[in-house]
């Protein structure tokens, strides 16, 4: 119940539920992204933190506004691979459980150096999480 939101995230639970609703009508891995689920991919990030914000570019991308978004693209990032602009890759829940699992055989020559998260239901997680802390101007501010 009280994972910690971003700072610039300022939402009710009606936001939350509405979010896990959509997501299960989508069909989404995510479905039932329960407050403990949430709290587990919140935990789940730090492992993240050693190179990612949400809100920072640091040596990763920021990850506000990361769904939908092509891979290598991230405002203000200038740290890409080519293999990463050029992966061809939005992402959304199905990408990122297939990145996650494997960055660097997923996309060869990445800049991720990262064994990535192999547990399918820490990566489960971790991207529900995600989908809630990532949305632009709703859960986090935009670094642009
Ligand atoms: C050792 C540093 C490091 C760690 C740890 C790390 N990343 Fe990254 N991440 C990067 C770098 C650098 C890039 C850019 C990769 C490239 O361009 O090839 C990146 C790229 C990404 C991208 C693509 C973003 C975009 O804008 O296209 C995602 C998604 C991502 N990381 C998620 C994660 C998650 C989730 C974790 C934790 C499970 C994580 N990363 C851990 C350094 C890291």
């Amino acid at each position: 119940m009280n994972w910690r939101r971003p700072a610039a995230m300022a939402m009710g639970r009606g936001i939350l539920l509405l979010a896990s609703a959509a997501v299960a009508a989508a069909g989404g891995s995510a479905a039932a992204a329960s407050d403990a689920a949430l709290l587990r991919g919140q935990k789940i990030y730090e492992r993240c933190a050693a190179c990612h914000a949400i809100e920072a570019n640091r040596t990763g991308p920021q990850h506000c506004g990361l769904f939908a978004r092509k891979a290598g693209t991230a405002p203000g990032f200038d740290g890409y691979s080519k293999a990463m602009r050029d992966s061809g890759i939005v992402w959304d829940a199905k990408s990122l459980n297939i990145f996650l699992e494997d960055p660097i055989k997923v996309v060869p020559g990445t800049a991720m150096g990262y064994a990535g998260v192999k547990d399918p239901r820490e990566r489960a997680d971790l991207i529900a999480w995600l989908r809630e802390a990532t949305q632009p101007g709703k859960t986090c501010k935009l670094d642009q």
